[in-house]
């Protein structure tokens, strides 16, 4: 029997406990969302990110910037962000869809606005045990985890990925409960032995049924970042054949996707907060 681990009810929860600190508040905490250029796929996203924090109460505004922005006017864009007290929490939507240098963009977001826990300051927090805003889908990976109930030390975990710089904030958060955790690159040699051997998979292809259920070790926890184009449906990086076969699997759509939208908007909830204990 394999447990479907349900982000949606999840993530409800946390957007219910998002509401109530917000209706506590005097002013609320306001997000800007950067949207460059005109790709569906980011389009979607922005919609449900600044429908999810309307929702709870946060105040929104989304700024568009065409296709061809300079790096430099998409930084000068940052900046006046920054300089805005009403605004806590600011997101560039990736990828972008120019030559614009995305390093540099992220950057220039002040480390106490950066909600997605891209800045480099962030990064390193992190990696010293000392997080201050960590990237939402990496909580919300941890959180999936964590509903499985099964003791986490001394297991192993596999990130199936094509970026380490993604995996990097959840090998954090994995290793810090105890868990050996690996980014392993999807052209890996040997791909389906390494991936077997895993007691949690983290799947971040973004190939449509790239993990079969001979790629998944029995009983393993399986979890889809995948979020893939099929025709009017999304579909995720993890087959159908693994359900039956591994012990938990998170399933898309209705796993991570609700999950990281509802831990965004904790996290502009906790840059409000930072800056308040800043100004004192
Ligand atoms: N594109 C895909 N995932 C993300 C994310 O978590 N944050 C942003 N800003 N863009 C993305």
């Amino acid at each position: 029997m394999t447990e479907i681990l349900n982000g949606k009810v999840l993530a409800k929860t946390i957007r219910d406990k998002a509401r109530i600190r917000v209706e506590a508040m005097e002013t609320p905490p306001g997000l800007a969302v950067i949207l460059i250029g005109e790709n569906p796929a980011s389009q979607l996203y922005v919609r449900l990110k600044m429908e999810a924090a309307k929702e709870v109460g946060i105040y929104v505004e989304r700024h568009e910037c065409p296709a061809d922005i300079s790096t430099e006017d998409a930084i000068a864009k940052v900046q006046e962000l920054n300089e805005r007290k009403d605004i806590n929490g600011i997101l560039v939507q990736l990828p972008l869809p120019g030559n614009q240098d995305t390093d540099a963009i992220i950057r220039a977001i002040m480390p106490i606005k950066d909600v997605d826990g891209f800045h480099t300051e962030n990064r390193r927090l992190l990696l010293a045990s000392a997080p201050n805003l960590v990237p939402p889908t990496a909580l919300s990976l941890m959180r999936l985890i964590q509903a499985t109930r099964i003791p986490l030390r001394g297991k192993t975990a596999v990130i199936l990925g094509n970026s380490q710089i993604f995996a990097e904030p959840i090998i954090e958060l994995l290793r810090d409960a105890g868990v050996v955790a690996t980014f392993v690159p999807k052209n890996a040699e040997g791909l389906a032995t390494i991936t077997r051997a895993a007691d949690i998979l983290i799947v971040a292809v973004g190939m449509a049924n790239f993990v079969t259920a001979d790629m998944v070790k029995p009983s393993a926890v399986v979890l889809d970042v995948g979020a893939n184009k099929s025709g009017d449906k999304t579909i995720g990086d993890v087959s159908e054949s693994v359900v039956g076969h591994a012990g938990f699997i998170s399933p898309v759509p209705g796993g991570v996707g609700p999950l990281t939208v509802a831990y965004l908007l904790l996290n502009v909830i906790k840059a409000m907060e930072l800056q308040e204990r800043l100004r004192g």
